[in-house]
């Protein structure tokens, strides 16, 4: 049995956490950064890289008291190594150097997004590749099958916002605050999905990439309407946002028989008609449907730790050198999508 432990440091999330790699939580702590970011509506890098800074040895001492272990005992060090904002990642990577070094482990650059993508496995021990993998977040939203630990085909992503940023957007559009996802969803409980009629970009068409550009100018000019309530546009969008993700992720999982499993990560999977959306769709291709806990699907350390435990198990570490990256695709040999823009 080996230990490890995780860093994560990308976004606005500090996290630090303990993982077994036969799939044990021994401790995880993580530091929101929401209230700091609050007042701007987003996340400042500069304001998020000095309070990574401030947090993340303090969790990482947390983390060791809770799991009642010391430096020495654990057996590698896996730190996030991108793709995220770079002043973030260069302390949790940095962070992580430091601490293997001092205690003369292994080091494991862990790439966030494999951190998502392979989460479903510490959910449930029993998924086997290859599987499908939705990944959906505020910063990235692809489609991608899972052949193996650091075997990513990357089938899909968005030309333009991802579906986390929509909702972001959205809500502050609809002036109902930041973070985004988990308010609309809110406001969209208690709205009508059918009111306002939104458009669906790119459902139907035969590459199975997203856009959501356009939904948000259409949000926008039904809310400047003034012919909508704030919950009917929520829950209008909602349903866009949920019809897209399905017709996309049907074409993907059409182009590729042979998957064991449907699988969600990343923020947007905590959305309860995105769930329900996807276990549909999976059981109408006979297949699983795994989604990580609603604490796993967020940003949080566990999943470094374990995306590293499951590189360790291969012999996969790194050297010290190695370099924080602001971007860094999963898929190298990706096409870049069609009128994709410059996001990672
Ligand atoms: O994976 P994550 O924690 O961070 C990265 O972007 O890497 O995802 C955060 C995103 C945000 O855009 C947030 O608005 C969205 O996930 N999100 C949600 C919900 N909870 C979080 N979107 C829709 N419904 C939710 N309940
Ligand atoms: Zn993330």
């Amino acid at each position: 049995m080996t230990i490890i432990l995780g860093l994560e440091s990308s976004c606005d999330e500090t996290a630090a956490a303990l993982v077994t790699d036969d799939g044990r939580i021994l401790a995880h702590k993580l530091a929101t950064q929401e209230a700091q970011h609050r007042p701007y509506g987003g996340v400042v890098p500069e304001i998020a890289a000095r309070a990574h800074a401030e947090a993340l040895m303090p969790l990482v001492d947390g983390a060791l008291h809770e799991a009642g272990l010391t430096l020495n005992d654990v057996d590698a060090i896996a730190a996030t190594a991108g793709p995220g904002l770079i002043g973030g990642v260069m302390v949790g990577l940095v962070t992580g150097k430091a601490l293997a070094h001092a205690a003369g482990k292994p080091l494991i650059a862990v790439n966030h997004l494999e951190g998502h993508a392979l989460s479903p496995r510490l959910a449930d021990q029993s998924l086997q590749f290859p599987y499908m993998l939705l990944l959906v977040s505020g910063g990235h939203c692809q489609i991608l099958r899972v052949d193996g630990v650091g075997q990513y085909r990357r089938l899909a992503t968005t030309i333009d916002d991802a579906a986390g940023e929509a909702f972001d957007k959205t809500a502050k559009l609809l002036g109902l605050g930041y973070p985004g996802g988990p308010l609309v969803e809110q406001a969209a409980l208690a709205g009508n999905a059918k009111a306002v009629p939104l458009p669906r970009p790119l459902v139907g068409t035969a590459d199975p990439h997203f856009s959501f550009a356009g939904l948000k100018s259409a949000v926008m000019r039904a809310y400047q309407s003034g012919q909508y309530s704030v919950e009917d546009i929520a829950a209008s969008f909602t349903q866009a946002v949920v019809d897209c993700l399905i017709d996309r992720t049907k074409r993907a999982l059409e182009g590729n028989p042979g998957v064991t499993a449907l699988v969600v990560a990343g923020g947007v999977a905590a959305n309860g008609a995105v769930r329900d959306a996807l276990t549909q769709l999976a059981a109408s291709h006979d297949l699983p449907f795994v989604a990580p806990p609603l604490w796993l699907c967020t940003d949080n350390g566990a999943m470094i730790a374990w995306a590293g435990a499951e590189r360790f198990r291969l012999g996969m570490t790194d050297p010290m050198d190695v370099a924080a990256r602001p971007r860094w695709p999963l898929d190298p040999t990706a096409e870049k999508a069609r009128g994709a823009g410059v996001k990672a």
